[in-house]
């Protein structure tokens, strides 16, 4: 506990989520990494930062969110940045997919919601200040083959976005996603080999992104860009330009 500000990351021990979390540190934040399987990673990710702590739960259970939001309580006492990262792709044509396959896509947005709520009560709207940033894709606004459930996601994300800054405008709490293009982490390695050819014959900039590319956009967002509220920062190498 203390006067640092606390930053929260979902998914922060692998990918995109990781570089967060060393941006953030790097801008002196004290924060907090959030993992569900990846509890080896994320040890590994707080003893490089050095100062922090870790949370662990499934965001498609809302007794794990609410045992989050306690635990945050405990060791932090309060939170400034909360970034929504986690994530999952499930990657299938839609004659191929499982009603259960898009139900378990759909958790994620549900988490979004419930943490954000949880988070909203117990401390940003009590301390008046706040910001919220949300991991989105660019396939929430180009759509994606194979990626319906995945892409349907990431739109309503944005439009969550869009909805909550201007439910919480005038609280000083400021709502923004970053939409990364094609960035090399896991989630990207699975894709098949056609789609991944496809995706790169179309980005510009020829080459896909890095984790620390959409890290540094995040940590901006965390502890600048003042008058920046419901917007969708693309961050894709040219591939769709917003
Ligand atoms: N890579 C890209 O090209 C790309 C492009 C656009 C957007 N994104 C978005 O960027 C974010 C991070 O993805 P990434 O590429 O870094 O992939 P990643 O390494 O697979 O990260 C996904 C993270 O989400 C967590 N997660 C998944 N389901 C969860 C659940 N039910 N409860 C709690 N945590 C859960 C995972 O935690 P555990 O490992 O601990 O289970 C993991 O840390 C995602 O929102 C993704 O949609 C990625």
């Amino acid at each position: 506990m203390g006067d640092k500000k606390v930053a929260l990351v979902t998914g922060g021990g692998t990918g995109i989520g990781a570089a967060c979390v060393r941006a953030l540190a790097a801008k002196g934040l004290r924060v907090g990494i959030h993992y569900r399987r990846s509890e080896t990673a994320a040890k590994a990710l707080l003893a490089e930062v050095g100062e922090g702590f870790l949370l662990s739960g499934d965001l498609g259970r809302g007794e794990d969110i609410d045992a989050m939001v306690e635990r945050l309580h405990a060791v932090a006492g309060r939170l400034d940045i909360l970034v929504h990262n986690a994530g999952v792709a499930l990657n299938a044509h839609i004659s191929a997919m499982s009603m259960e396959q898009f139900d378990e896509q759909r958790l994620i947005s549900r988490g979004v919601w419930y943490l954000t709520k949880r988070v909203l009560r117990r401390f940003m709207l009590r301390s008046n200040e706040g910001r919220i940033i949300v991991i989105s894709s660019v396939v929430g606004s180009t759509g994606n083959a194979g990626q319906i459930p995945y892409a349907m996601e990431k739109a309503a994300l944005e439009s969550f976005v869009k909805s909550l800054s201007k439910e919480l405008a005038g609280r000083n709490i400021l709502v923004n996603a970053v939409a990364p293009g094609f960035i090399a982490t896991e989630m990207t390695t699975v894709l098949p080999a056609e789609v991944h050819e496809r995706i790169m014959a179309g980005i510009p900039l020829q080459r896909m992104g890095r984790p620390e590319e959409v890290a540094e956009v995040v940590a901006f967002l965390a502890v600048a860009g003042s008058y920046i509220t419901g917007s969708v920062i693309h961050v894709n190498g040219g591939l769709y330009g917003g």
